[in-house]
């Protein structure tokens, strides 16, 4: 074996020692490059004889030549390789069955919230929304029940590290009844223009649903639930309409004209009268038996002037109902606590 095939065997051994596109890059340079072994034999020709050129030279670039096909080879099983690798950990088995997406659905409560929202919208009631962040004087003090009043223990009430200007903390709001005197003043000011060229403001009518919380849990109690507050105040709103309004809403709710309701007597610092709004079924599972689903009231005259109106021509009745409890009536869920737990296996049954 000649020198020149030696070389060629070399360098083929060398490249298959490359493990890698960089390695061989430089194993390349080592034959091919400017001081690389047959480089430095091209240039060795310089002394030779023209005779002894051509059979040199032919030679020479005979080798060249197996020296760079062997390289190309190499290159080209390098890149197999690495292309085989990537492949492999990028493998997509088309036959795997594919991952559905769920299709969610809406909380049984929030079902609630928009069958009322919806049917008192139907009668002409706008819908509000309040902070549920609230401070002592619209939780308490604007609703005739100022600070050290025995009727503020009716509700165990969460209280906010943070004072409010008048030095008191802010609370939870324990009720969404607030929202009577929230809203009156938001009325009063959309409408102020109106009235200040002549024309009559036009009645309060509006509910306001929304999250409520106390210190009360166990099966039909939870420390958040939902309220949903009714106000409606206008030139000649009495008790009847009240009746009316809320026998309507019930009927339309529960899907059934086989219900009755009774007004109890009652208290709020707020309403005067006060009744508790209770609900029979003459028929289906629940018949006979008095459910409570609200309380309620004729607006006191105190809060009437604390919204800024006069209690001589603004009369009306509030009602504060339990979203909730219409949801446990309406589904025969047996505890409220259910509704919060998040467990999918119950939430799926109203989809
Ligand atoms: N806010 C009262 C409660 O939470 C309910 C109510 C609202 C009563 C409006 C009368 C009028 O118990």
């Amino acid at each position: 074996m000649n020198e020149l095939d030696t070389l060629v065997d070399e360098a083929k051994v060398a490249f298959s020692k490359a493990g890698t596109p960089a390695d061989l890059e430089n194993v390349k340079a080592q034959y091919l490059g400017k001081s690389g072994r047959i480089t430095e034999l091209m240039k060795g020709m310089a002394q030779l004889s023209v005779e002894e050129k051509k059979t040199r030279g032919a030679a020479v670039n005979v080798a060249k030549q197996a020296v760079e096909a062997a390289l190309n080879a190499r290159r080209q099983a390098l890149a197999d390789a690495e292309l085989d690798i990537q492949l492999k950990a990028e493998a997509l088995d088309v036959t795997l069955p594919g991952r559905r997406r769920q299709a969610g659905g809406l909380h049984p409560v929030s079902r609630t919230m928009e069958r009322i929202e919806q049917i008192f919208g139907s009668m002409g009631f706008d819908v509000a929304d309040g902070p549920e962040i609230e401070s002592d004087w619209y939780s308490f003090t604007s609703l005739n029940n100022p600070p050290n009043h025995p009727a503020r223990s009716m509700q165990d009430t969460f209280y906010v590290d943070m004072k409010g200007d008048d030095g008191i903390p802010y609370n939870l709001r324990p009720h969404t009844s607030p929202m009577q005197v929230r809203y009156a003043h938001q009325h009063i000011k959309k409408h102020a223009d109106l009235v200040k060229a002549g024309g009559t403001m036009p009645e309060i009518r509006v509910i306001a649903p929304g999250r409520t919380y106390r210190v009360d849990s166990d099966a039909t109690h939870s420390p958040m639930f939902h309220q949903c507050e009714g106000l409606w105040l206008g030139e000649n709103v009495s008790f009847k309409d009240l009746k009316v309004v809320f026998t309507d809403f019930c009927r339309t709710f529960f899907e059934s004209d086989d219900l009755v309701l009774r007004f109890r007597p009652s208290f709020f610092p707020f309403t005067e009268p006060s009744a508790e709004i209770d609900i029979q079924f003459q028929s289906g599972p629940l018949a006979g038996r008095w459910l409570e689903v609200a309380g309620s009231g004729q607006v006191h005259p105190q809060v009437v002037r604390n919204m800024g109106l006069d209690p001589e021509r603004h009369i009306g009745f509030a009602f504060g109902m339990g979203p909730d409890r219409l949801t446990m009536l309406r589904y025969g869920v047996n505890d409220l606590r259910l509704f919060f737990d998040g467990d999918i296996r119950f939430l799926r049954q109203f989809q």
